[in-house]
């Protein structure tokens, strides 16, 4: 017996496991691998957050169960981000709630969404976790084609209208993993259009929104008029403070959806331990200055990288948010092949483009999450090699 369900058996393989497979690998023979793959900030929580957990985890009664759609002081500190970052209004009573995570959120959100026969609608490149959590819910996910041309914006009328009614949700991200590309209001003045015309739940993964650079600002889903009626929004401390490990983001938005998620994770989890909620909101209700720093260290870094890829004669958009770079590899490569030639020939990692979906591919995405003195090292590997011979 394998005792092992189908659902798991079924699952494509992670990728990023058998990168690091690969890299432990190497690692053992002795090379010194640098890791661009997985995109895990480097840099530390600020301090102020680490001193209130510490604070409140002395505090006994915050050690038992939170109440399930998180505490009041964390809902109410995301209601107060909203307000100040994006002038929008929300009750936190019923359009916010706390998820140990954006990718916990987005997982459990199928089930508490989507019924069997409807179909997820996943942006094709996009974060390979939303059709993981499609499949894991046992439902049907169909590709949202994004144009490249256009900066990766959905492409709407490249979907057959035969998906299109039986589709039930939506899903995007912008500032976007992996491409980098970022969205204008009218971007999801489109997406609440196609979601109201279509009758289907927008979802919006925020994951990036305070790590913009070059004086862009990225707009929430949720400023649109009619966004409570058709969307919710995702957003997470894992990127923006540097807490990916601490496990805590939010859901706000259209309240049935708020509900019906919250009543899932009720069964599931219980919520996120209190003194993490507490530090988060801490983190939300600060000057942002700590994200400004780690801002311009991701910014350095994508600079440096940018330009060297440049002078490489690789051909990448210069990002305006994220921790990524989006670039396209070198003529005769597929993304595997180049990605084997730096793994291989440089002991680099790079995440090949076809991770990310079939659109992805001739592309690799470069995750900003090693110092300025390392990226210059794999700079200086990659110029060492020569690219123009293509490994078959
Ligand atoms: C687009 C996107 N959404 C969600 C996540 C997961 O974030 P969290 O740590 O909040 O679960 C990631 C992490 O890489 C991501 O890239």
């Amino acid at each position: 017996m394998s005792f092992v369900s189908d659902k798991v058996s079924n699952l494509p393989p992670y990728l990023f496991s058998e990168l690091n497979q690969k890299k432990t690998a190497l690692q053992a023979k002795g090379v010194d691998v640098i890791d661009l793959g997985i995109g895990a900030p480097d840099l530390p929580t600020p301090d102020f957050v680490i001193n209130r957990l510490i604070k409140e985890s002395q505090v006994a009664a915050n050690h038992g169960y939170s109440v399930y759609n998180g505490s009041k002081e964390f809902r109410e500190a995301v209601a107060h981000f909203y307000k100040t970052h994006y002038k929008v209004e929300l009750d936190p009573e019923t359009e916010v709630l706390a998820v140990i995570g954006s990718k916990e959120g987005i997982a459990n959100l199928m089930q508490a969404t989507v019924n069997p026969g409807e179909i997820v609608l996943v942006p094709d490149p996009g974060y390979p976790v939303y059709r993981t959590a499609v499949h894991l819910a046992g439902l049907e996910s169909e590709t949202l084609p994004l144009d490249e041309a256009n900066g990766y914006k959905p492409l709407y009328s490249h979907i057959d209208p035969n998906v299109i009614n039986r589709s039930a949700l939506m899903l995007l991200n912008y500032p976007n993993n992996p491409t980098a590309a970022i969205a204008d209001y009218n971007t999801f003045l489109k997406a609440i259009a196609f979601a109201r015309k279509n009758q289907l739940l927008l979802v919006h993964d925020a994951a990036y929104d305070l790590l913009t650079f070059n004086g862009y600002k990225s707009p929430s889903v949720m400023q649109v008029p009619e966004a409570k009626e058709w969307a919710v929004e995702f957003g997470s401390l894992s990127k923006n403070f540097n807490m990916a490990g601490w496990r805590i983001g939010y859901a706000v938005g259209n309240k049935n959806v708020i509900k019906a998620l919250s009543t899932i994770k009720s069964n599931i989890d219980t919520s996120q331990f209190l003194p993490i909620q507490k530090a988060a909101a801490t983190a939300l209700k600060s000057d942002f200055s700590a994200v400004d720093n780690h801002k311009k260290i991701y910014e350095k870094r994508m600079e440096t990288m940018y330009a060297a890829l440049h002078r490489l004669g690789i051909q990448a958009d210069k990002p305006n948010g994220t921790i990524f770079l989006w670039a396209k590899v070198p003529q005769g490569y597929t993304s595997m092949s180049f990605a084997e030639k730096l793994l291989d020939e440089a002991g680099v990692i790079v995440t090949p483009g076809n991770a990310f979906g079939s659109k992805g591919e001739g592309y690799f995405r470069v995750a900003l999450t090693v110092t300025v003195e390392r990226l210059k090292e794999v700079i200086s590997r990659i110029e060492q090699l020569n690219l123009n011979e293509v490994i078959h």
